[in-house]
């Protein structure tokens, strides 16, 4: 299928100071200059690969998701309309505005917008993060990951992978549904919880470096309040992360060692052992609250079983496909 990447994604909120000053000093995004209105970053050679669009309406605005060319873009709008999807094709000045040669536009069937583009505009000048630091995973394996809720995922699955092509990495059944997707060598590059309502959970940042991921701990720490999930490790892609309160009403992850797979070999199966490995304890909720409280024993229930990641989780894939 046509899509290779997460692209870019764009965030609606009218908190666009909060967000400069939370993108450059706390993530190390680069601010570009984009108008009064809005705020948009950088991440490395594209001109642009976060925008805050001074809408009111906070939360996900839309994601711009990449295909290779105009042939691509084309089957993929085809295969849309075929199956009833109302795809419009952007002005040329909604391309320029995203620093693309041509998108589409659409929504899934819970209403979330969905961009889809070929022809991201490079730059040469050079990257120059917010912080001092090295810079962001990107490349191939796009700008990270995005993490929807959900009212109803039997609903999303369907169209995600049957229409838009992604592949299931791996799924969580209990106590909701989790899906993972790959389009590339990211483990995951979206993801879906169940959790009965619809909105945006987190977009995921991968840093070059583990002292670039807790640097930004550090300085997440400077703020009361600011810290959502403390340290942990994922169970699924091993990703070493902690989360902070984005200035909007989700979510945003800092990650660093995330899976790389084979997206032609690699096997979709069903996991027990929870989100993660250790860490991530979830400070937004109440200390009694049943669910952290779970996820705890669960975590203890892991460190008393000895389940790690593997040191070497290329050897490791290996080793479980000639099981
Ligand atoms: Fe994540």
């Amino acid at each position: 299928m046509e899509i290779s990447s997460l692209g870019y994604i764009g965030i609606n909120s009218a908190r666009i100071d909060e967000w400069s000053s939370y993108a450059t000093k706390l993530l190390g995004m680069q601010q570009i200059d984009s108008g009064a209105s809005t705020r948009a970053f950088r991440m490395d050679d594209r001109k642009q690969r976060l925008v805050v669009t001074g809408a009111e309406n906070d939360g996900l605005g839309f994601m711009g998701w990449e295909v290779p060319n105009a042939m691509a873009l084309g089957a993929l709008a085809s295969r849309l309309e075929n199956a009833g999807v109302a795809v419009e094709v952007a002005p040329q000045a909604l391309a320029d505005e995203r620093f693309v040669t041509q998108l589409i536009r659409f929504r899934d069937p819970e209403n979330n917008l969905i961009e889809v583009f070929y022809g991201p505009q490079i730059t040469t000048d050079p990257f120059l993060p917010g912080r001092t630091m090295s810079g962001f995973k990107t490349g191939a394996m796009g700008m990270g990951h995005a993490v929807l809720n959900s009212a109803n995922v039997d609903a999303l699955i369907p169209f995600y992978t049957e229409l838009l092509g992604f592949k299931v990495s791996d799924y969580i059944r209990t106590p909701f549904p989790i899906y993972f997707f790959h389009c590339n060598a990211r483990h995951h590059s979206f993801a879906m919880a169940g959790i009965g309502s619809q909105g945006f959970h987190h977009f995921m940042v991968e840093y070059n470096l583990l002292d670039d991921m807790g640097q930004g701990y550090d300085i997440a720490a400077t703020e009361a309040g600011r810290l959502a999930f403390t340290l942990g490790r994922h169970t699924n892609d091993y990703m070493q992360s902690f989360y902070t309160h984005s200035p909007s009403n989700f979510f945003v992850e800092s990650g660093f060692g995330g899976l790389v797979i084979d997206p032609d070999t690699w096997q979709p199966h069903e996991m027990f052992d929870g989100p993660s490995l250790w860490g991530h304890d979830r400070l937004y909720m109440a200390p009694d609250d049943d669910r952290r409280k779970n996820l705890f024993n669960q975590r203890l229930d892991l460190a008393q079983r000895g389940v790690q990641a593997p040191n070497c989780p290329w050897l490791h894939e290996v080793k479980e496909s000639m099981k």
